[in-house]
């Protein structure tokens, strides 16, 4: 009773995921990024649900996140874009990883580390072309990808690199990038031992740049529901996720009656306060403080005073009707109302992506069949 918990919907998760893979021609996989806890809708049930939709590339951050993946997915491809490094050796070769090498120094552990093992391990390069994080820098990429090449134990299967930026109508840093990527493709192809692999898209440059999906795309957010809503895109997806709770006490108080820390929300007029389990914490975001929504038996409610560690506090007018144990959506839809991450995001002066992968990971994950 106490706990927030997620409820995510099997259909509309089917149905983004099939827009994903429509969108794409035969040549191009979708490999879906399901780091940090599939954006915070569970791993293992989200990428075992897309396993099942007939997805076979996944895209992890850290190497326990691939074992996870590959619980429920024994034939996928799994990159690990962080550094599944030397000390992970073991759960990379059994649960069949591919790292992506972030750098020459990775590529000579990662190559010891299989030498000692006498295994070559399948292996993916990041070139950093702009955006200044992972990767080998693009104007040393060809000797660096030589002298990775020349290492014994590794495989190199594949190329990729990360826009910092991809804009519609506005100037980015994305088209330079891509063209960087393009130029490198083209002479390390020459010098590779085999075919590379080579995938760059995420989210927005899938969406608005059919021309850059080579091998694959790598998209995040537009999985779960996100910057793909307008018509006129290359496809539309559906948020998946509503975030719940419960009432814990209704309160009637009188006019002027100072609500919690620091009394920032005094009631105007005689009134009713519901307390509900879910602060800080939990992931519901400070700023959220006398600006979140809620919705409670299909209405909407304002959230007022300091949203403080595990509680919040609203206001339910003198007609207000609750009881402890009403469930309450925190995120997510009520009749014809919504107040989905990018509205709560905005509230709170951030992204969709932190208000996703903020919501604590203790909270059960519903995986509602449909
Ligand atoms: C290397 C890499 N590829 C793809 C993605 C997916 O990005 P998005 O959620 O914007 O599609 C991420 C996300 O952070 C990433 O780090």
């Amino acid at each position: 009773m106490n706990r927030s918990w997620i409820e995510v919907d099997g259909r509309v998760l089917d149905a983004n995921v099939q827009a994903v893979r429509q969108a794409l021609g035969e040549a191009t996989q979708p490999i879906l990024v399901v780091k940090a806890n599939a954006y915070g809708h569970g791993l293992a049930p989200f990428s075992q649900r897309a396993a099942q939709q007939g997805i076979s590339w996944f895209a992890v951050a850290y190497a326990d996140e691939a074992v996870v993946v590959r619980s429920v997915a024994p034939e996928a491809t799994i990159l690990v874009l962080g550094a599944a490094d030397h000390e992970d050796i073991d759960s990379i070769l059994d649960a069949r990883m591919t790292p992506v090498l972030i750098d020459l120094a990775h590529g000579h552990r990662l190559s010891a580390a299989a030498v000692r093992r006498g295994v070559r391990i399948p292996v993916h390069v990041k070139v950093d072309t702009g955006m200044g994080r992972f990767g080998i820098p693009w104007d040393q990429a060809v000797a660096q990808f030589a002298d990775l090449d020349r290492l014994p134990g590794l495989d190199i299967q594949g190329l990729c690199t990360h826009f910092a930026s991809v804009e519609l109508g506005r100037p980015s840093l994305g088209p330079q990038q891509m063209e960087r990527f393009m130029e490198l493709r083209e002479r390390l192809g020459k010098i590779s031992r085999q075919k590379l692999f080579c995938h760059a898209s995420s989210s927005r440059a899938f969406l608005f740049n059919r021309g850059w999906d080579l091998d694959g795309v790598r998209p995040g957010i537009v999985l779960y529901g996100y910057g793909a809503s307008q018509p006129d895109f290359r496809f539309i997806t559906r948020p998946i996720l509503q975030w719940k709770t419960r009432v814990m006490m209704v309160k009637d108080v009188p006019a002027n009656f100072p609500v919690g820390y620091y009394s920032s929300y005094t009631t105007k007029r005689a009134t009713r306060i519901a307390t509900i389990s879910a602060g800080y914490a939990d992931g519901y975001h400070r700023l959220l403080s006398n600006r979140g929504v809620v919705f409670l038996r299909g209405k909407s409610y304002p959230v007022v005073g300091r949203v403080s560690m595990n509680w919040i506090t609203v206001d339910l007018g003198p007609e207000g009707e609750a009881e402890p144990g009403d469930a309450v959506t925190l995120l997510g839809a009520a009749g014809e109302q919504s107040f989905w991450a990018d509205e709560m995001a905005k509230q709170a002066r951030t992204i969709p992506y932190e208000i996703l992968t903020s919501i604590d990971p203790r909270a059960e994950r519903i995986y509602l069949k449909g």
